[in-house]
């Protein structure tokens, strides 16, 4: 097989608060605030996209792609609890229509890592009532603009708590955290600080699967009518060793949202990297294998494993909703997705439903505790200018997309 279907979805993605800036309402703007924080740097202006969308939306029209994956940030619509922002809505409802007027397929994700600073304050995913709220949110958020979405995501890789308290080889300063969540309830007049990334990876998944399903039928009330999914992070997952606790890290990190996903119109599998996993657990990267910015291995084989891992635990079709590289090395960008690709197009000749591929990342952004060092994006941005370049990856990505087959890299380069 060399082609991809006709219809398969070319795109690329990006979340607010990493693209937006000044998303001052947030519990991450308080962290990253904090003294000491987790993060090398605050998000400040990010890439200015919340003015911008216009320009990057036509950027990546340009390109030759169909599909704009972004995030609403809800600390934005409901800034603080239950006043939602006419302003804020109307933004998105703008978002949406740039997408169509361009010929872009909006895939909108109703939660990207981000939560109201009120919401943290309440104590978060680990309340057991915090899916009122997020439901309450996702159908006002409906009400605003559902007629024009196209796809929507209830949650961008709720797992990753779980995931995390697998890749026990980072080195978390357990003191920072403490200190960091003790300054940031401080800050926002509360005894909590119930933070995504911070908490209870089991209280969370249970809190999220049951907001997921509660979210999928709020919009499905309409307006609108379009599939719902949910995107989880994956990875290639390989047992090293005599008694490794890869099936058990599996079962425990992916099974649990794959079965949720089931219930839902698609999936959206994330993958960037593999895991090694030996008897007690996460090894980190073999020595000597390349690193990407991230500090784990460059292995774009992860897009085959984890779709193969996928398809066989859920019934429904499945979209690369994310998968990138972290490199100053753009040469090397290409390499990725071209090695991404050689697996979607396996995964397709052995029969399993991948409709389309979103590229992590549109631009280069704010990537979360790690600041603007890692460099994910199509599209380079100058900060001090906010002057957008692109990159010889997105043309290649975008010429893909065009001939909807795996061009001679001679023939790009
Ligand atoms: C997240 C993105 C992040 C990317 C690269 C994914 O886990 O959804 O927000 O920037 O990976 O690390």
């Amino acid at each position: 097989m060399t082609t991809f279907p006709s219809d398969f979805v070319w795109g690329a993605a990006t979340a607010a608060h990493q693209v937006e800036g000044n998303n001052v309402n947030s519990d991450l703007w308080v962290l990253e605030h904090c003294n000491p924080t987790l993060f090398e740097e605050p998000s400040l202006d990010a890439c200015d996209h919340y003015h911008r969308f216009g320009e990057d939306i036509r950027l990546l029209a340009s390109l030759g792609l169909n599909c704009y994956r972004f995030s609403v940030e809800w600390a934005r619509i409901e800034p603080e609890r239950g006043h939602f922002s006419m302003a804020a809505l109307d933004h998105y409802r703008r978002v949406l229509a740039t997408c169509h007027e361009n010929g872009v397929t909006p895939m909108v994700t109703f939660y990207h890592f981000s939560s109201p600073r009120w919401f943290a304050g309440s104590g978060g995913w680990e309340k057991t009532t915090a899916g009122d709220v997020f439901v309450r949110y996702c159908e006002r958020c409906a009400r605003h603009f559902g007629d024009m979405i196209s796809f929507a995501a209830t949650f961008n890789e709720p797992n990753l708590p779980m995931l995390l308290k697998w890749i026990s080889h980072i080195d978390v300063p357990f003191t920072t955290v403490m200190r960091m969540g003790r300054q940031a309830s401080r800050a926002i007049g509360s005894s909590h600080f119930g933070c995504f990334f911070l908490g209870d990876g089991e209280k969370l998944q249970e809190h999220m699967i049951a907001a997921h399903h509660r979210a999928i039928s709020a919009l499905k009330a309409g307006p609108g009518a379009y599939p719902i999914g949910v995107c989880i992070a994956l990875q290639d997952e390989q047992a090293v060793g005599a008694n490794s606790r890869r099936d058990k890290k599996c079962r425990e990190v992916y099974d649990p949202w794959l079965e949720a996903a089931s219930l839902g119109d698609f999936l959206g599998v994330q993958a960037y990297t593999r895991g090694r996993v030996g008897r007690r657990g996460d090894l980190g990267p073999e020595p000597g294998v390349e690193l990407t910015q991230m500090g784990y291995e460059f292995w774009p084989d992860a897009v085959e494993a984890c779709l193969r891992y996928a398809a066989p635990r859920v019934a429904v079709p499945i979209y690369i909703t994310e998968s990138g590289v972290a490199t100053d090395d753009d040469l090397r960008r290409i390499d990725y997705i071209r090695q991404s690709l050689e697996g979607v197009l396996r995964c397709l000749a052995s029969g399993i439903d991948v409709r389309g591929y979103i590229h992590w990342s549109l631009l280069d952004n704010f990537e979360w505790i790690m600041g603007y060092r890692p460099k994910f994006g199509l599209i380079a941005v100058d900060r001090a200018t906010q002057q957008r370049t692109i990159k010889p990856s997105a043309h290649y990505l975008g010429e893909i997309a065009r001939q909807n087959r795996i061009p001679d890299l001679a023939a790009v380069r």
